[in-house]
């Protein structure tokens, strides 16, 4: 995720950028930059940091004055939050610049051969590739901005929502979408381009959403041109009259960010996935796997260290990586490992999670496993973060900005990095058959789809929420995969609404918890299909024979638990190892629907942060 925001009319563009940008930091916030245009000069400046950090590095750098500029805050996902990985970036030529938001899959190859052509770059990122991409395209077809632009996005695989500006047609904005958002505010002679309203909300309630794969020419004195990129016909523009609030949209419509980051797990997994699995060559490209392949291969075992729900996701790793690579796995609580004088060796590999990459006792970790010779492997979702420098290797998960304190996206974007890695090392070692690793690759394509159809419950959970939202004490019952996900149940409920929950392995109830079952004590117990389904249904009538009130989170279309349960959530059909990333979801609707109705400060719960930077 990132914040764009352009604008070109009447006013001085750069202090509605500057306010656009500050409003969208929301979306991603390691480094940022704006370029204007004064009628002359095309002039950028952009920092690593935050919009307050531009703010006091631009007015030193260039001249403010311009009725047309563009600005970018950035969250990365190629390059490390710097200078000049910061966006916009010039095309060589310095004619041309671009903002962007999304990711560019097939950059590497776009890169090699605009090399070959001559070209040079002063970033790592996949974005300054597609601006020279497009001017590369405009000189040799010696075609104007707008018709460069549609070409060159047509060679492109990725998700982008981008604006682009030619100090040579200095009239005009391009801007184009896919995967990722982009709203034109429409006022009067003047146009406004940003991820969504909020930059443009005091200016005018006119917007137009583009839709995926429409990009437009945004001219003054002429208006808006919308085509489509593929086969360039004409689109009407829908301009729509604005209803929501500035606060609304910066939550996307929702009450709360844990809200609307529990439902943009679909794209956030996509997002994950996106440039590293092919299902139709049946392959898994992950760059720091791939170049590290012969070490992880030989290792001993995996040991992961995390904490909170990264530890859970580690938990489900295990299983995951036991049942397909046959690798042994320990999991860690970090805070533990660094203490506990562990035995580590070069043999060793040792995967750190962490969702922030600033948890410090999962970074002092990973620096006693280096001292002891372990290579390590991190996987964060903010790129640049001291975790993702301290270690060997990495891979990030795209999930974008995780604001509230509760981690939900973040965990099933971290299972989804782990299953490709388990899946990718499974096939390396044969562990897997071709046509179990092909349908895996087929049916993780499938999740984000299956979690939206998982999130569509909602109305329903809700109401289950409702009846057991005055609960003292929970229980939270899972086995194998789903083991961690009790635990991770457990854990959303507690941090969010402060009710005493626990999560075991469905089996252990008899060696002691059954005492706590009566009637006053709900159990939500994960009892899809796949997986040990009929040991945990005999777990389900143990508790129902004393008393317990069961809520059962089960496959679509469940006969057995649904006549024991007092209540059952559905969740669509999925291959074993894959259910975590959907028996999660009603877990996290229902803490949070609990939360809501019991008045907590669901984004920022009390004694939490967001991230344990502290021992
Ligand atoms: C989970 O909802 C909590 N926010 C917390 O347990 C968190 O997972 C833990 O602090 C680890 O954070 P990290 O993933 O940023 O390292
Ligand atoms: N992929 C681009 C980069 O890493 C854009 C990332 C974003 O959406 O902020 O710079």
């Amino acid at each position: 995720m990132c914040g764009i925001v352009g604008y070109i009319g009447k006013r001085e563009a750069y202090p509605i950028i500057l306010e656009g940008l500050k409003r969208l930091e929301y979306r991603g916030y390691d480094s940022a930059g704006i370029a204007l245009y004064d009628g002359e000069n095309l002039k950028l400046s952009k920092t690593k940091g935050k919009v307050a950090d531009l703010e006091n590095k631009i007015t030193k750098e260039i001249s403010l004055n311009g009725s047309v500029g563009i600005g970018h805050t950035r969250w990365a996902t190629h390059g490390v939050p710097n200078d000049v990985n910061s966006h916009p970036h010039y095309s060589n030529s310095g004619d041309l610049v671009i903002i962007h938001n999304g990711i560019i899959e097939n950059y590497a190859s776009i890169k090699e051969e605009l090399i070959k052509r001559g070209y040079s770059f002063s970033s790592d990122t996949d974005t300054e590739v597609l601006i020279n991409l497009i001017e590369d395209v405009k000189k040799n077809e010696k075609v104007k901005l707008g018709k460069a632009v549609q070409i060159a996005l047509n060679q492109v695989v990725g998700a982008y929502a981008i604006a682009v500006f030619d100090k040579n047609k200095p009239d005009e904005i391009v801007v184009a979408k896919l995967g990722s958002p982009l709203a034109i505010g429409v006022g009067d002679n003047e146009f406004f381009i940003a991820s969504d309203a909020t930059p443009f909300l005091e200016y005018t309630k006119k917007a137009i959403y583009l839709e995926d794969e429409e990009m437009a020419i945004v001219r003054l004195k002429k208006g808006i041109k919308i085509r489509k990129i593929k086969d360039d016909s004409l689109v009407a523009p829908y301009i729509q009259e604005l209803q929501l609030n500035l606060e609304q949209i910066v939550k996307g419509g929702y009450d709360h960010f844990m809200l609307k980051e529990i439902h943009e797990q679909p794209e956030a997994i996509k997002d994950t996935y996106r440039g590293r699995l092919n299902v139709k060559e049946g392959l898994i490209r992950m760059a720091g796997i791939d170049d590290n392949l012969e070490h992880i291969l030989n290792a001993n075992r995996i040991i992961v260290i995390a904490c909170g729900t990264s530890w859970h996701a580690g938990l489900v790793a295990e299983y995951i990586f036991e049942d397909l690579a046959r690798i042994p796995v320990e999991v860690e609580y970090a805070s533990e490992f660094r203490y506990r004088n562990p035995i580590i060796t070069e043999k060793d590999v040792v995967i750190a999670i962490s969702q922030s990459g600033e948890t410090a006792d999962t970074l002092a970790a990973i620096k006693l496993a280096k001292s002891k010779g372990a290579f390590v492997f991190g996987v964060c979702n903010v790129v640049g973060s001291s975790i993702a420098r301290e270690t060997h290797a990495g891979a990030y998960t795209h999930a974008g900005p995780e604001i509230g304190v509760a981690s939900t996206k973040a965990f099933t974007t971290q299972i989804t990095v782990l299953t490709l890695i388990a899946l990718k090392l499974a096939k390396e070692k044969g562990t897997i058959s071709k046509s179990d690793f092909q349908l895996h690759l087929q049916e993780l394509q499938l999740i984000p789809d299956k979690v939206k159809k998982a999130l569509l419950q909602d109305e329903h959970i809700k109401t289950v929420a409702k009846i057991y939202k005055d609960a003292k004490n929970c229980l939270y019952l899972g086995r194998g995969f789903n083991f961690p996900v009790a635990l991770e149940g457990a854990l959303k409920l507690k941090e969010i609404s402060y009710i005493h929950a626990e999560g075991y392995p469905a089996a252990e109830m008899k060696h002691g918890p059954i005492a706590l079952i009566d009637e006053q004590m709900p159990v939500f117990v994960i009892a899809t299909k796949r997986g040990h389904y009929e040991k945990v249904v005999s777990n389900v009538q143990e508790i129902k024979s004393r008393k317990g009130k069961i809520i059962g989170i089960v496959t679509e279309g469940d006969k057995d638990v649904k006549n024991l349960a007092d209540h059952v959530i559905e969740v669509p059909e999925t291959l074993e190892s894959l259910t975590p990333l959907l028996t999660t979801i009603p877990l996290q609707l229902l803490s949070y629907h609990i939360a809501v109705m019991l008045e907590k400060n669901v984004d920022q719960p009390r004694n939490l942060a967001k991230s344990v930077t502290v021992e």
